[in-house]
């Protein structure tokens, strides 16, 4: 076999515009691997089908939402000369792909996977579950193998999928012979990255809990939510011993703040690390320390929000981009869904040998 080329697959479904917690856990990331010049070719994808599998009475949002993701995407640093965006519902070819994995896997299989089973608590759902949803890791298995991805970058809540689809992947090529390829997930370093919580501590950032600082904010926003922000709350006096475990504005700084960042605002410590102790012994208030966090998060966000107003004036430019990006991918997958279709001999119209044979067959008379 030919050297394999190196792919990367990733993205999002289009449900709301992206905060710190995307960034962190992969926005960043993916941004750093395209610069990186280590792969054959990239692809982020917008989920809207995949966001409509919960979201069927509602597409209006998901219909909002695609223009404010890819604007987050661009202005953090994806750049269109170098990563295909496109948006799911428009290469038609996933679907066909889904169809034929469905036959491959169990609904006792789905029903195990632990980010499905968790999505399904959280959103109440019962019997009333869509099947759209029960089955999206099956989707998810064909926007993945459809563009031959070797490197998917996630969170690590998708690490299920990433098993599903090795699963189906596996499973496919057993069958009918070598054509799709097991992709690897690459998810992000260290606690905060992996997990930043919101701004009231609670576990992850997220929409509806309502704790997100948002790419988008505006730098008033921002700061009003810093200061909002939960910390230790038996760190009532400044000369108390305080926490970091736990307390949100060191985990943000864990995310985002580097030595360079000391030097310029707080020079009074050399890194994190010697700030850390000083609050755990006393002696440091809250307030100072939001107001480096802020000077730290806004070193991140200035420039994304000045891209993202850049970007904002001219919206049809993005949807030419977009509309460019799909075909593309169409042209991508459509290539992967033919090489399938031969492996499992339902190519009919190009094959030649079963006309063939079975001219053969009933001019014989058998
Ligand atoms: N499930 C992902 C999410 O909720 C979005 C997604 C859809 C995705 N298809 C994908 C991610 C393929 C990686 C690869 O964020």
């Amino acid at each position: 076999m030919a050297q394999q080329e190196k792919i990367i697959l990733t993205g999002d479904r289009p449900t709301g515009r992206l905060h710190l917690g995307h960034y962190v856990g992969s926005l960043r990331e993916r941004v750093r691997l395209q610069d990186s010049g280590d792969f054959d070719r990239i692809f982020i994808m917008v989920a809207d089908a995949q966001a409509l599998t919960d979201n069927a009475d509602n597409p209006e949002k998901v219909r909002q939402n695609i223009i404010e993701v890819v604007l987050d995407y661009l202005s953090c640093g994806i750049d269109p000369a170098k990563t295909t965006v496109f948006i799911q519902s428009q290469v038609p070819e996933l679907y066909e792909m889904t169809a034929y994995f469905m036959n491959l896997v169990t609904v006792a299989r789905v029903q195990r996977n632990p980010t499905v089973k968790s999505e399904i608590k959280m959103r109440g759902f019962n019997a009333d579950i869509p099947v759209g949803f029960f089955t999206y890791p099956i989707s998810q298995a064909s926007d993945i193998t459809a563009f031959k991805a070797t490197t998917v970058p996630v969170g690590e809540d998708q690490l299920p999928m990433l098993e599903q689809t090795r699963e189906i992947v596996r499973s496919f090529n057993r069958i009918y012979g070598e054509v799709l390829v097991e992709p690897e997930a690459l998810i992000p370093q260290g606690e905060a990255a992996k997990r930043l919580p919101g701004i009231d501590g609670k576990a992850k950032m997220s929409k509806s809990l309502g704790n997100g600082i948002y790419l988008s904010d505006p730098a008033e926003d921002v700061a009003a939510k810093i200061k909002s922000m939960y910390t230790d709350p038996g760190h009532l006096k400044v000369s108390d011993p305080g926490k970091v475990e736990g307390n949100a504005v060191f985990t943000y700084l864990d995310a985002f703040s580097t030595p360079e960042h000391f030097a310029e605002y707080w020079p009074e410590y050399a890194n994190l690390a010697e700030l850390k102790d000083r609050y755990r012994h006393g002696g440091l208030g809250d307030v100072k320390c939001k107001k480096f966090l802020n000077n730290v998060l806004e070193e991140t966000l200035s420039p994304i929000r000045a891209r993202r107003h850049e970007l904002e004036r001219d919206i049809p430019a993005l949807y030419d981009m977009l509309g460019a990006g799909c075909e593309a991918a169409r042209g991508v997958a459509a290539q992967t869904l033919s090489e399938m279709k031969h492996a499992m001999r339902i190519d009919y119209f190009n094959d030649a040998a079963l006309i063939a044979e079975q001219s053969e067959r009933f001019a014989a008379g058998k």
